[in-house]
């Protein structure tokens, strides 16, 4: 064949020839601006969601050249840069054409306690009152302040108890940063006798007999699905190296802010507790996996890690702190893991487990802020500080978040028997002028109970014959004052903003619950089909418990519905 009769295919090499290759072209411009942001960072994949924070802390958004741009500096196609940019909430993805956002971004918490507090006015009041050309007002899920509701996040700083004049006053000052907490700081903790002994252990320690501890002392894993803590390690253990570590900071169930209680006041238990983990496992690298609703923790935690690494009691980069983008889903572990590794937090199937198959393909040992808290405890005071501790034939200690129609929300160390009525009594007992009237007794997974069913434990394992569960022990108390159906309706509207969306039962089930839950007669025969099959065939956690605050309603609230 001729080279001139397939024009524009081949070429002579007479001709004019293509400038660029096929495909969006990067602009030298936004090339160079990334490169400066990203400074001499190894370009690697996992570090894929640390560069677009990067991109959207310095221009309030990501453009459509600086996404270009980045795809070039880390030899990724633009489509993987865009699937995981688009997936988090805390990314502004700014199309070619689009406007990008004002500067300042409201975020407003309609999560339960939030909205049982005024979420809804004070929202709308400050999108009346604000130009929208300066400050944008959207509404997010729960930010783990629910003891000071209603809240609201101005830039990354949180105004509690907020209010239209708060926000204005901080608007004037430019107040947009968080606030850090006093804390316990690496030398206060180290007089008070603390990472000796984490030395000890390390000097010649057995890490067998740490397990024993752990075991003897019932500690189970509070980030909600109460695995044997001590367990666990051997499961890590018997694969093969190299090991890694995991925390899950990520705190989204809605009413929990245990982590955050503890991380703001006495982080080193944790990292002491973290470290004497990574030890016993022979992990090669920790990886703290933090929320980015927590601006003051991950100040906290930079700056504790220095630290520590400066005294020398970890080698630098050992400990590994990823910031995570507003996802719920990313609380699941295997989707933790997944955006550990730069990517969108899908949750995988399994077998195999993380113990087995967790980060780049390691075996990893994922755990909870507050369980590597009591670790550290459980080593320095030994195992009767929670196994001495008997109530309502239960044993331990359990941090329950406490939040709504109480007089003093809080987080509240009570034994792990303890039930409504002590839950309540700690918490100064009801609102004023609020009668009890049901609970939530741990996240919205966990669906609600009414306040007849004052006398079960709030435990691992006890709530489960009552089609519920403890998870996180997040409380949130409900008074006369509230309808349950509207509380059930706030979860099923969390779920289905947080789902990850890759199995139908649990995207459209959850959608469809939604616009079933706001007739104002339900249709309960068909909602309790949609249940079933969400409750069946969702491939994690949170497709199969959305249905419990539906299905509680029903059957403890029906006279609403
Ligand atoms: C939808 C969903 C969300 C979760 N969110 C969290 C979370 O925010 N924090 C957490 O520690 N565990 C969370 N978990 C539990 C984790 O998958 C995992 O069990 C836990 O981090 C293990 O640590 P632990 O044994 O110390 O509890 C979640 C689980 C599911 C199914
Ligand atoms: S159950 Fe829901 S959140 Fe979980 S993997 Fe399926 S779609 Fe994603
Ligand atoms: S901070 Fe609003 S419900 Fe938790």
């Amino acid at each position: 064949m001729a080279l001139d009769e397939r024009k524009g295919v081949w070429k002579s090499g007479k001709g004019k020839g293509r400038h660029t290759p096929k495909g969006r072209q990067y602009e030298d411009q936004a090339l160079q601006e990334v490169q400066v942001l990203l400074g001499p960072q190894p370009r690697e994949r996992d570090l894929l969601i640390e560069f677009v924070h990067l991109i959207q802390d310095e221009y309030g958004h990501l453009s459509a050249a600086h996404l270009r741009a980045l795809a070039e500096e880390m030899r990724l196609s633009m489509a993987e840069i865009y699937e995981v940019a688009s997936f988090y909430a805390h990314f502004d993805v700014v199309k070619e054409g689009e406007t990008p956002p004002p500067a300042l971004t409201i975020r407003v918490c309609d999560s339960l306690s939030c909205e049982l507090a005024g979420a809804a006015n004070l929202q709308k009041a400050l999108q009346d009152g604000l130009d929208p050309s300066q400050v944008r007002v959207l509404r997010a899920p729960c930010m783990g302040r629910c003891d000071t509701a209603p809240v609201l996040e101005l830039g990354h700083n949180h105004i509690d108890h907020a209010t239209v004049e708060a926000v204005e006053r901080a608007i004037a000052a430019q107040a947009t940063h968080p606030i850090i907490p006093d804390y316990e700081t690496l030398s206060e903790y180290q007089q008070n006798g603390g990472y000796r002994a984490l030395q000890e252990l390390r000097q010649s320690g057995d890490w067998e007999a740490l397990q024993d501890k752990v075991l003897a002392s019932g500690l189970r894993g509070l980030g909600g699905a109460g695995f044997p803590s001590g367990k666990k390690w051997g499961f890590v253990r018997a694969n093969e190296g190299p090991r890694y570590l995991a925390v899950n900071g990520d705190e989204g169930e809605p009413g929990t802010f245990k982590d955050r209680y503890y991380l703001e006041r006495m982080p080193h238990l944790f990292l002491e507790g973290m470290l004497m983990a990574a030890w016993a496992v022979e992990a090669e690298k920790a990886f703290i996996y933090m929320r980015d609703e927590y601006p003051a923790v991950l100040k906290i935690l930079a700056d504790e890690i220095a630290a520590l690494e400066a005294a020398g009691l970890v080698p630098a980069g050992y400990i590994d702190l990823r910031r995570g983008a507003g996802a719920y889903i990313c609380g699941e572990e295997s989707a933790m893991i997944e955006s550990i590794e730069g990517k969108r937090g899908m949750p995988r199937h399994r077998p195999p487990f993380v113990a087995q198959v967790g980060i780049f393909g390691r075996p990893t040992l994922v755990h909870n802020v507050e369980t590597l808290h009591w670790v550290c405890r459980i080593a320095r005071e030994g195992p009767q500080i929670l196994s001495s501790v008997e109530k309502n034939g239960r044993t331990g200690l359990r941090s329950y978040s406490v939040s709504g129609r109480v007089q003093n929300p809080g987080v509240y160390l009570l034994p792990a028997g303890s039930t409504i009525t002590d839950i309540i009594a700690a918490s100064g007992g009801m609102a004023q002028g609020h009668a009890f009237k049901a609970y939530q007794p741990g996240g919205p997974s966990s669906g609600l109970l009414p306040a007849s069913m004052n006398d079960i434990p709030l435990d691992f394992d006890t709530l489960q014959p009552h089609g519920s569960f403890i998870g996180s022990a997040a409380v949130v108390v409900l008074s006369d004052q509230d309808r349950a159906r509207d509380a059930a309706l706030n979860m099923l509207r969390f779920f289905e903003d947080e789902s990850c969306g890759q199995c139908t039962p649990c995207r459209v089930g959850c959608e469809k619950a939604v616009k079933l839950m706001q007739s104002e007669s339900w249709d309960q025969p068909l909602l309790g089909e949609l249940c079933t099959a969400m409750q069946d065939a969702s491939i994690c956690g949170l497709g199969q418990a959305a249905p419990n605050p539906i299905l509680m309603t029903m059957k403890h609230f029906s006279d609403e519905i």
